[in-house]
């Protein structure tokens, strides 16, 4: 029997929680003991009483909740304070900002076995625990209401007795996961929608979601082993930023997801071309948290340059707490199945196991993973 902790989030801005009602039925019904700390699920709608009623039980505060836990799920990293509180050999899943967190090696040395869930491996095996998916999807979504809440017009079109309006034009830069949820929910609000990625292989999922794919003439392939993109040659960049800026000036809202994993986003919208856009323009840069991929956008800010207004939101699936939370809790619940005995729950942690393997960060008062640390920009 494993005791499983869920700590309240306190980083700024966020609201999701790392495990719901449903999911902690699920690690006691396996032979588990599931700790809530108090307030834990507000932000997100699962109150103490929920989680009580699914069978856990309710502590005051971070160490009341962790003490003698074996296991600590997390949405968050673990700040300084709270990995100090953790006794040698605690299991920790969560986020962890592999690229940038400075306390990876600390948690080493506390003895932590910790694991970053971005770093689960992106194979169809690995597909219920994949958190990047969950939340950019989630990402994408809102990205477009957020958009629309600054939007100072109809998305659809519309023939009125008043006279005709046009419909919107949506831009989507960087068709992953979340672009092309923002396309699939721009075209159901009605907008006219383009889309771009230097993947040659987004252009039919784009297209399928009846989004006009946006190409680069002679594009050299973009895409690396793992599926994501690579960083593109000088030559290609001019030729991107001389058709981006054409299809910017004409877009009403633009919605930007370009990232490459490790390295500061792309820009992708310069400062010359926002002074282009038209009045009332919006620009929603979900990179913004790795740079933006436009460098007028602000982390958490929403701020208007030449009557463009730029939205930098940076924990978009934070603003949709309750489906980003199940979800989250939902891949975190797949994940911990790979080293959780079924009946018993005892911990067996199997580094034979690729995505055990992939996620793992540290054990045993080692870490892991140097290659990260030599990457980092
Ligand atoms: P991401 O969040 O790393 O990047 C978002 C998008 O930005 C990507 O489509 C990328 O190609 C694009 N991008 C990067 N630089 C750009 C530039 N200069 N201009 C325009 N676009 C640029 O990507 P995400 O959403 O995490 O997906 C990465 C890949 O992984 C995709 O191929 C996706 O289909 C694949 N994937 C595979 C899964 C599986 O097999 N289990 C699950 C989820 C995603």
């Amino acid at each position: 029997m494993a005791i499983i902790a869920i700590p309240a989030e306190t980083a700024a801005h966020e609201t999701r929680v790392a495990a719901t009602p449903e999911t902690v039925k699920k690690y006691i019904a396996s032979g588990n003991q599931v700790r809530v700390q108090r307030g834990a699920g507000e932000h997100a709608s699962f109150t103490d009483a929920a989680f009580e009623a699914a069978g856990a039980s309710i502590a005051d505060d971070f160490a009341a909740t962790t003490s003698k836990a074996d296991i600590v799920l997390k949405v968050q990293p673990l700040n300084a304070e709270e990995m100090k509180q953790l006794q040698k050999d605690t299991v920790v899943a969560s986020l962890n900002a592999p690229f940038s967190n400075p306390l990876l090696e600390d948690y080493a040395k506390q003895g932590l076995t910790t694991f970053a869930m971005e770093m689960i491996p992106r194979t169809s095996r690995a597909q219920s625990m994949d958190v990047l998916s969950s939340q950019a999807n989630i990402g994408g979504y809102k990205a477009v209401l957020l958009a629309l809440e600054h939007y100072q017009k109809f998305m659809p079109m519309l023939m009125t007795a008043a006279g005709t309006v046009q419909p919107a034009k949506v831009l989507v830069m960087g068709a992953g996961v979340a672009g092309l949820q923002a396309i699939a929910t721009a075209r159901r609000l009605g907008a006219m929608v383009e889309a771009f990625d230097v993947r040659a292989a987004a252009k039919e999922q784009v297209e399928s979601l009846g989004a006009r794919f946006v190409e680069v003439a002679q594009a050299e392939d973009a895409e690396d082993a793992g599926g994501y993109a690579k960083e593109m040659s000088d030559e290609y960049k001019q030729k991107q930023a001389e058709l981006i800026a054409k299809h910017v000036a004409g877009a009403d809202i633009v919605i930007t997801t370009a990232l490459i994993p490790g390295r500061p986003a792309p820009v992708l919208i310069t400062a010359e071309m926002v002074a282009t856009m038209k009045q009332g323009a919006v620009i929603v840069d979900m990179a913004v948290e790795a740079g933006g991929n436009c460098p007028l956008s602000e982390k958490d800010a929403v701020w208007i340059k030449d009557g463009v207004t730029l939205v930098g939101v940076s924990n978009i699936p934070a603003l949709l707490a309750t489906d980003a939370s199940a979800l989250y809790a939902k891949n975190m619940l797949n994940f911990m199945a790979l080293m959780l005995d079924k009946e018993t729950g005892a911990i067996n942690i199997n580094r034979e196991d690729d995505i055990i393997e992939g996620a793992i960060l540290s054990m045993n008062g080692e870490f892991l993973k140097a290659d990260l640390l030599a990457g980092r920009v």
